[in-house]
């Protein structure tokens, strides 16, 4: 495996299927049942120049699980960042204190920037507008649960194709297995044409649909993947004043939606996804949260050299 995950491309399908049995391995860790010091005495550094929930405390929960430690940049304002240290002087200083880091920054390109800089592996936990390997695992594992499989399943991908990190990645993921992608968002906030190119299964053209209709794709759709508009990646506020709250999915839309159908989102959500689609049996997007755990877990071990015991 290479020694960073900086997009989806660091891992072939095998490397991520092979991850996935892993993260499936330490399900019963994630929860507390089982203790299993994989990571003792190993440090990661959590440096989060951009907010964050669940991938910071993820990645922390992770490692403390696995007997390891963390350290975390903390408040960027309470850094050295503010008196002008340049990223790649702070990633230095952290490959020499740490075992491996996870890394969000707010340009794009910052996790390679920073996997070069550095000996230490770097797990790039969003750059920018760029990309979001580490939630790909997540939501790969999380689609692997309720279908036992990746590969022709239906994805309906909805809202901020254009800044969205995490649809960036999946997209490309899911492409490789075959997935067949329905691409919802307003004219304004489309899949990047960069990221459309790439969208291809062992070299060929994959099934696409581009689209305004979010109803109209719910019939058909396998997975739903609902994202937040990225407020803070517009340039302009009347930009995103003419986008907010235009995909606002409820209960009652689900009604001619598949019995197994399921509903993600890397969260957090603002109004996308009605409070009462959580009791309904397509929400997963909990779940999912959960699964960051594990996804990470089972990346950091392979990532460290450490191999996961398998069970009898
Ligand atoms: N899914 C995700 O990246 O969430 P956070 O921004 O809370 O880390």
């Amino acid at each position: 495996m290479n020694k960073d995950l900086i997009t989806m491309d660091d891992l072939t399908n095998e490397e991520i299927l092979s991850l996935l049995d892993d993260a499936d391995r330490l399900l019963p860790v994630a929860h507390g049942e089982e203790y299993l010091p994989l990571l003792q005495g190993k440090l990661l550094a959590n440096m989060f120049f951009e907010p964050s929930t669940r991938t910071r405390m993820s990645f922390e929960t992770a490692m403390k699980r696995l007997g390891g430690d963390v350290v975390n940049l903390g408040d960027v304002k309470a850094s050295s960042a503010v008196k002008g240290e340049t990223l790649y002087d702070t990633m230095r200083m952290v490959d020499g204190y740490c075992d491996i880091a996870a890394l969000r920054h707010p340009r794009q390109g910052a996790a390679q920037y920073a996997g070069d800089a550095c000996s230490i592996s770097i797990m790039n936990g969003g750059d920018g507008a760029g990309h979001h390997p580490t939630q790909t695992l997540l939501d790969l594992f999380t689609i692997r649960q309720a279908f036992g499989r990746l590969d022709g399943l239906k994805v309906a991908m909805v809202g901020d194709l254009r800044y969205g990190r995490t649809v960036h990645s999946l997209s490309h993921a899911l492409a490789r297995f075959g997935c067949e992608l329905t691409f919802i968002s307003p004219s304004q906030l489309s899949m990047p044409e960069e990221i459309f190119e790439n969208l291809t299964c062992d070299g060929e053209e994959i099934e696409i649909t581009v689209t305004e209709d979010l109803l109209g794709a719910i019939p058909e759709a396998d997975v739903i993947y609902m994202t937040r508009i990225q407020k803070e990646r517009f340039p302009d506020e009347d930009e995103y004043t003419k986008v907010a709250g235009i995909y606002k999915l409820s209960a009652d839309d689900l009604v001619g939606a598949k019995g197994e159908m399921i509903i993600l989102h890397p969260l957090p959500r603002v109004d996308e996804i009605h409070p009462d689609v959580d009791a309904t049996r397509h929400a997963r997007y909990f779940e999912q949260a959960f699964n960051g755990v594990v996804a990470r877990m089972a990346l950091m071990c392979r990532l460290l050299g450490v191999a996961i015991p398998r069970g009898d």
